[in-house]
């Protein structure tokens, strides 16, 4: 299967709900996990190599792709094999869009999208949906509220929530702001960091299982 963690908006925190979500699975699955950081910062990937110093056991191997070719899967038979794959194969992708995302978008079977209640984050989620459709993407769009306030009230939020609904699932949990998440590396998830994506991950979990009939 593939999940990719996109959307239009840089900074919403993709790369750290990936780690997060990959570090998560690995506690939970016998599958093979394998990321693929498709980023050209490669902020996954350089968080990967930098915690080999770690004495933890490296739970997943991360690659880097996309970097010089145009077209990274112009041969259709790769990204068909990891779709079609019981392994789990992460995307992190960049915060600006472009053309080389294209085939993926279209044939990943999750694409979670972290946004916040910002105009501009707003706009960018709807962007980003907009180019799903016009990619008649096959993929399932979980929307995730990240780096959210506890004791902020978002004057936009229920519209906001109203409009996202039409376009996918909004998990009910956010993943609330938290100092913990900002430390995040490849080999391990502190209680507290576990405690902040328990429940929004356990949702997504769920959505993965039941749309595609399977045990994660
Ligand atoms: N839940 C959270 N609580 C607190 N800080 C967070 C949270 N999620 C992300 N951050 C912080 O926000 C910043 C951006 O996060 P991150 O790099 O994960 O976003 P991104 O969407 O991958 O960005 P880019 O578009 O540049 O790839 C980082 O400094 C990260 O530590
Ligand atoms: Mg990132």
């Amino acid at each position: 299967m593939i999940i990719t963690f996109a959307t239009q908006k840089g900074g919403t925190g993709k790369t750290t709900l990936a780690i997060a979500f990959a570090n998560y699975i690995s506690g939970l699955t016998k599958r093979k996990i394998k990321v693929y950081d498709f980023d050209f910062q490669k902020s996954f990937y350089y968080k990967w190599k930098e915690d080999e110093q770690s004495d933890l056991p490296k739970m997943y191997e991360v690659e880097t792709i996309g970097e010089d070719d145009e077209q990274p899967f112009s041969d259709f038979e790769t990204l068909i094999n990891m779709k079609e794959s019981d392994e789990i194969n992460l995307f992190d992708l960049a915060g600006t869009l472009d053309q080389k995302y294209s085939d993926l978008l279209i044939y990943s079977d999750f694409i979670i999208i972290p946004f916040e209640y910002s105009d501009v984050s707003v706009k960018s989620t709807l962007v980003f949906k907009n180019l799903l459709g016009l990619l008649e993407s096959e993929a399932e769009r979980i929307f995730i509220r990240s780096k959210y306030d506890k004791g902020y009230k978002y004057p936009n939020q229920k519209e906001m929530d109203e409009e996202i609904s039409k376009y996918g699932t909004l998990i009910e949990n956010p993943v609330f702001k938290r100092n913990s998440l900002q430390t995040i590396d490849t080999r391990k998830l502190t209680y507290e960091q576990k405690y902040a994506v328990k429940k929004p991950f356990n949702e997504i979990i769920d959505q993965i299982n039941s749309i595609l009939k399977i045990t994660l």
